[in-house]
């Protein structure tokens, strides 16, 4: 899917209260754009620049924690397990084993370009409302934990293996001098890590750069459609392709994502 593998995020909602924005949109780009038009739109898809590296020992940290299995309960499951680098770190399948041995309600998430999603909510529900938050849940009631199982394993045993390890005890020193290695330490880090996973640069966003020959000239109709008469943009705009909002898409589900929190009837 090439939103997916271009590595853009969006998150759904089913909502009640956001199913009028959808008809209002509808109406409002019924119609081609004109050549100027369509220069300035191109112009709102340039890519920023890779957000800056704060502390690389603690993104050094996090990307060690990112595949580290010790973090889970059994001992068998990292979030890398669910979250590949070669698929935006999401996955293809619509549902992933989590650490009780039962499959996920919902599909894994790509977490490509969540560095610039802003104070986004997380999850395809936004129940989580930070990335730090995010990893705290799956590692102590979520994907990473036992929780269903008949042997959950407490939290504390977790951070005990990662703090008796020397390795990570002189990984934490250096990163985060003088604080305590606790889940909040570990999820700092991971959140961390997270937040440098940059998209790489697209044949389209040489195109949007002023290349001419980086993309094909259906590709170009396709964005001037994308852009215009079936406007896409009302929700892809930006270069990550998402406004990082909920929307109701319509969807047949029994799912009601965020819907069931933002219903107002
Ligand atoms: C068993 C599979 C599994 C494991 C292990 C797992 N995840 Fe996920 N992840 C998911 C699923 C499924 C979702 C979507 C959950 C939802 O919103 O209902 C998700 C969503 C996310 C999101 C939200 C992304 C967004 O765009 O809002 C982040 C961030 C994330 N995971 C990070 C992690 C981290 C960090 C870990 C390790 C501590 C981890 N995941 C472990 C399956 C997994
Ligand atoms: C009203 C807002 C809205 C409009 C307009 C809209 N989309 Fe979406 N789109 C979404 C949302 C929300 C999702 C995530 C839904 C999901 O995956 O369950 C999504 C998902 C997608 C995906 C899947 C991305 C992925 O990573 O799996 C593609 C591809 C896509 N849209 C393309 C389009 C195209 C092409 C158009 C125009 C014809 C369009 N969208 C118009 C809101 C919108």
């Amino acid at each position: 899917m090439a939103l997916r593998l271009s590595g853009y995020r969006l998150a759904a909602a089913v909502g009640f209260a956001v199913a009028g924005v959808v008809a209002t949109t509808a109406c409002v780009a019924a119609q081609a754009l004109s050549p100027e038009d369509l220069a300035t739109l191109r112009q709102e898809y340039r890519r920023p620049p890779p957000r800056p590296v704060e502390n690389a020992a603690l993104v050094g940290l996090g990307r060690a924690l990112f595949f580290e299995p010790r973090l889970s309960a059994s001992g068998t499951t990292a979030c890398a397990s669910c979250h590949f680098p070669a698929l935006g770190w999401g996955v293809t399948e619509p549902k992933s084993r989590n650490d009780s041995g039962k499959l996920t309600l919902r599909k894994s998430q790509p977490l490509i370009g969540l560095g610039h999603a802003g104070d986004a909510p997380v999850g395809w529900d936004g129940r989580s409302p930070t990335l730090e938050a995010q990893a705290k849940a799956s590692i102590e009631t979520g994907s990473m934990s036992m929780r269903e199982t008949d042997a959950p394993v407490k939290v504390e045993v977790i951070v005990a293996r990662i703090r008796s390890d020397p390795a990570y005890a002189a990984q934490f020193a250096a990163a985060l001098p003088g604080s305590a290695v606790d889940i909040d330490a570990i999820v700092t880090a991971i959140a961390a890590f997270e937040r440098t996973l940059e998209p790489g640069p697209a044949p389209f966003d040489a195109w949007v750069e002023g290349d001419e020959a980086a993309i094909p000239a259906a590709a170009k109709r396709g964005f001037a459609l994308f852009a215009g008469q079936a406007n896409c943009f009302a929700c892809h705009g930006g270069w990550r392709f998402t406004d990082d909002k909920f929307h109701d898409v319509g969807t047949t589900t029994t799912d009601r994502d965020a819907g069931a929190s933002t219903r107002t009837r």
